[in-house]
C-alpha cells in the first residue's frame, strides 16, 4: 500500500479539471480528502473523500472545511484572464482564507500557481525559479500575489507552501508553445503527492511541467520535495510543432496569448529595460 497522509488533504476547486483529477487519483489512493468547490462535484465522489459545496470567499466556511486537516491543495478560483474586480474576490480574498485556515490548522499549502505570473519573460530566456515576477494579465497578477502571500505566511507564521507555477496541464499539447509549457496529469498527481507528504518544504517555488526538451525552465525545490517528472511532450513536437500564432506579442513571450490580451503598446518593449 502507498504511503498516505497522517491528516485529510482539502482539496480546493475539486470540480474544476485539475481537481477532477488530483480528487480522482488521491481517491485511488485511499487518501482521507475534503474536497470542496463552488459548483457541484461532477463525478462520483471516493470512498474516502466527502465533497462540500462552498465559495473561497466566505472565509467562516473554508476554516470549518480545513479543521484537522495537514494539506490544502488549492486549485479553486478563477483560471483564466477576467477583469481585476472578478479576479480579486476568489483569488485574493479566496487565498487569503485559505492560509488564515493553514495557519490555525497548521497546514501545508500546495498553491496552484502558474506561468502567468512570469508570462512577460521572453521565450529566450531560460528561467530561475527565483527570477522577476512579470504578470501578464490580472489573472497572473493575482497569481503573483498569491505567491508573495506564501512567503509573508512562511515568515511570520511557520506556514508551509509549495507554490506551483504550472505552465499548461492539459491531455496533450496542442501547439508550439505547449511543447515547452506542457504537465502531464500524471506528472501533477505525483507533484501532488510528493508536496503532501515530504517532510519539509518551507516556502519554495516549482516550476509545473514535465521533461519537456523544450523547456523555459530551471532551478526550482524538486530536489526537496523527491520530484521527478516522468512524461515530457517531446513526443508530441511533429504534430503540434508548427502550430504557431501570427501575433508577434503572443510569439515573444512565454506567456503567449495572455501577453497580447488587451496590449495597447504601440511598440514592441526594449529588450533590456523593464
Ligand atoms: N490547467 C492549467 O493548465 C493551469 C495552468 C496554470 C495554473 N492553473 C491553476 O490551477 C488551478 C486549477 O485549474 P483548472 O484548469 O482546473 O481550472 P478550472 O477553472 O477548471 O477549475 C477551477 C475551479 O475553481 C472553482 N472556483 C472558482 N471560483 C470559486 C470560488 N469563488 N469558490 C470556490 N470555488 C471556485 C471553479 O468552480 C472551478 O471548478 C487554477 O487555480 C488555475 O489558475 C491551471
Amino acid at each position: 500500500m502507498s504511503e498516505k497522509p497522517a491528516r485529510p488533504v482539502l482539496v480546493t476547486g475539486a470540480s474544476g479539471a485539475l481537481g477532477r483529477q488530483v480528487a480522482a487519483a488521491l481517491g485511488a489512493r485511499g487518501w482521507n480528502l475534503v474536497l470542496t468547490d463552488i459548483a457541484p462535484f461532477p463525478d462520483a465522489v471516493p470512498a474516502t473523500a466527502r465533497f462540500a459545496r462552498a465559495d473561497l470567499e466566505d472565509g467562516v466556511a473554508i476554516l470549518r472545511l480545513a479543521e484537522g486537516c495537514g494539506t490544502i491543495l488549492h486549485f479553486g478560483g478563477v483560471s483564466t484572464e477576467h477583469p481585476f474586480e472578478s479576479v480579486i474576490g476568489p483569488n485574493i480574498k479566496g487565498l487569503f482564507h485559505i492560509y488564515e485556515a493553514a495557519r490555525r490548522e497548521r497546514a501545508r499549502v500546495f498553491f496552484a500557481s502558474s506561468n502567468h505570473a512570469i508570462g512577460f519573460h521572453e521565450r529566450t530566456t531560460r528561467l530561475d525559479a527565483d527570477c522577476q515576477l512579470l504578470p501578464d494579465s490580472y489573472y497572473g497578477l493575482s497569481k503573483a500575489y498569491g505567491e508573495m502571500m506564501g512567503r509573508l505566511y512562511w515568515f511570520k507564521h511557520g506556514v508551509e507552501n509549495v507554490n506551483v507555477r504550472i505552465g499548461s496541464s492539459f491531455p496533450e499539447p496542442t501547439n508550439a508553445r505547449m511543447l515547452s509549457t506542457w504537465l502531464a496529469y500524471s506528472d501533477l498527481v505525483e507533484l501532488c503527492v510528493r508536496a503532501t507528504l515530504a517532510a519539509k518544504t518551507g516556502s519554495c517555488v516549482i516550476w509545473g511541467a514535465s521533461a519537456n526538451t523544450r523547456t523555459f525552465w530551471r532551478g526550482d525545490a524538486r530536489a526537496t520535495l523527491g520530484w521527478l517528472p516522468r512524461e515530457s511532450s517531446d513526443a508530441f513536437a511533429a504534430q503540434v510543432g508548427g502550430v504557431v500564432s501570427t501575433d508577434p506579442v503572443e510569439e515573444r513571450y512565454q506567456g503567449g496569448a495572455y501577453c497580447a490580451i488587451d496590449y495597447t503598446r504601440n511598440e514592441m518593449a526594449p529588450r533590456d529595460i523593464f
